[in-house]
């Protein structure tokens, strides 16, 4: 078994942040981050869109950030190429996707491999890709939650890491299940970023290990007890 992460002491891991709007799961890693809870630096935000509440909250943290118009790229190959090697300017070692609303191509997955990381707002495998809490709803599901998973060329189908659960309250319209999974999306990405920078999480060959150990297929049901 390799090891995770290893910085030298006193260093820091370096992450490059991808957003497509509010930002407020990046708020919750540069929060993590002045309170000295994740072992990590946010050196680059970068949005797909211009104007969006989450470049504010880099400027307001410090963070250089840039946003990337697509749809000034002829193609989705060329704008992740371009992507890609600004993204690698900042030398990340790892790549978070947080709210980031792009399919990415397998190119661009494939180059950061084991380093690119996302939140999912459902419980992984139900619900990829979008409208995930109306869904919930509408299927009569018991629970709703997110996942934190490694990011491979399958849509929203890379290992999960770690997965919170709510139950769906009859009176639970999509916004007020979305506002409550958000604030435990705030849990447990912080938890998840910091396990890989401190070195204990890793991914191989498609399988996600904490401590050296094979996650279940789910990854790990956040308890709220899960220490950061
Ligand atoms: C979050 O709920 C995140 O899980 C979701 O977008 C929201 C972004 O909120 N991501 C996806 O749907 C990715 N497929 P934020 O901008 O406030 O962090």
């Amino acid at each position: 078994m390799t090891n995770g992460l290893m910085l030298k002491a006193g260093q820091k891991a370096r992450l490059v942040v991808l957003i497509s709007g509010s930002g407020s799961n990046l708020q919750s890693l540069i929060d993590a981050c002045d309170a000295g809870l994740l072992n990590a630096e946010i050196v680059a935000v970068i949005s797909n869109k211009s104007g969006v509440y989450g470049l504010a909250r880099a400027t307001a943290a410090n963070i250089p950030n840039i946003a990337i118009d697509h749809r000034a790229f002829d193609s989705r190959e060329e704008f992740d190429k371009s992507l890609a090697q600004i993204i690698e300017s900042y030398q990340p070692d790892l790549v978070v996707l947080a709210g980031f609303m792009r399919i990415l191509t397998s190119f661009f997955v494939n180059q950061f491999l084991g380093r690119l990381i996302n939140i999912h707002p459902s419980l992984l495998p139900a619900y990829p890709g979008l409208n995930t809490h109306q869904r919930a709803i509408e299927a009569g599901d018991a629970d709703a939650g997110a996942t934190v998973h490694f990011v491979t060329a399958e849509l929203d189908g890379g290992p999960p890491v770690l997965q919170a659960r709510t139950q769906i309250e009859t009176s639970d319209d999509s916004a007020a299940l979305s506002a409550r999974v958000l604030t435990l999306e705030h849990v447990i990405y912080p938890t998840a970023v910091q396990w890989f920078c401190i070195g204990r999480l890793q991914m191989i060959a498609g399988v996600a290990y904490l401590d050296g150990t094979a996650l279940p297929e789910a990854g790990i049901f956040f308890s709220g007890a899960t220490e950061l």
